[in-house]
């Protein structure tokens, strides 16, 4: 089976990103990294991907000031003119368009550091301590127009300790971020996961 062509969408370092590059590398995973693509210039993650070989873009959106709909057309000319067939979000800081959102869905992923629907949206570790939770973790979800709110493809805990600091919890569950990421692209790129809708619902499938 041809693999998946996958662009990985990155504001900043690019771990999750590099995880994906990893795992992309087995001659057996299902897809591949075509395309890092980022919204900032100086985004750390984007020398990482270059010195792997892979092709890499910039869709500066400030250059598009609050016209967030022409910043999405260029996206999708970018993913289109790569021929990409499945996008990871990954550390991506813009909200997209329900415009964009369409034309992907049940191909768009994202990965967010809590366990859905728990702690939506940022600092999230800082949210989980104050609320005293035991449990915290990863999610990989698919997108939809609704920020942090697609059917989950995949989850990771990990246990809160007493003396857990944003920084130290924030590191454990980054750690899980980067084994639960290639997995849940793996199960997309075989179609083994899938977004399905019951009663005009989105929901997961496997
Ligand atoms: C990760 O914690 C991811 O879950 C969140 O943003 C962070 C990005 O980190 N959406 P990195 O750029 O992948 O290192």
């Amino acid at each position: 089976m041809p693999r998946k062509r996958v662009a990985v969408l990155i504001s900043g370092r690019g771990s999750n990103m590099a995880s994906l590059i990893k795992a992309a590398k087995k001659p057996d995973y299902p897809a591949e990294i075509a395309l890092v693509l980022s919204n900032r210039p100086d985004a750390a993650g984007l020398a990482v991907a270059r010195a792997d070989g892979i092709a890499t873009a910039v869709v500066d959106h400030t250059a598009f000031g609050k016209e967030r709909e022409a910043f999405d057309r260029t996206l999708q000319a970018v993913l289109e003119q790569h021929c990409i067939e499945i996008v990871c979000l990954a550390g991506f800081m813009r909200l997209l368009t329900p415009w964009l959102v369409r034309q992907w869905e049940g191909r768009m992923i994202n990965i967010h550091p809590a366990l859905l629907p728990a702690f939506k949206g940022l600092n999230t570790h800082e949210r989980a301590l104050a609320a005293g939770v035991k449990e915290h973790g990863a999610t990989v979800h698919f997108v939809v127009p609704e920020m942090d709110a697609g059917p989950i493809i995949g989850q990771s805990p990990v246990q809160v300790a007493p003396d857990d600091t944003p920084d130290t919890l924030a590191a454990r569950v980054l750690a899980e971020e980067h084994r639960l990421y290639p997995q849940a692209l793996k199960l997309v790129a075989l179609g083994e996961a899938k977004l399905t809708r019951e009663h005009d619902e989105p929901k997961a499938t496997r």
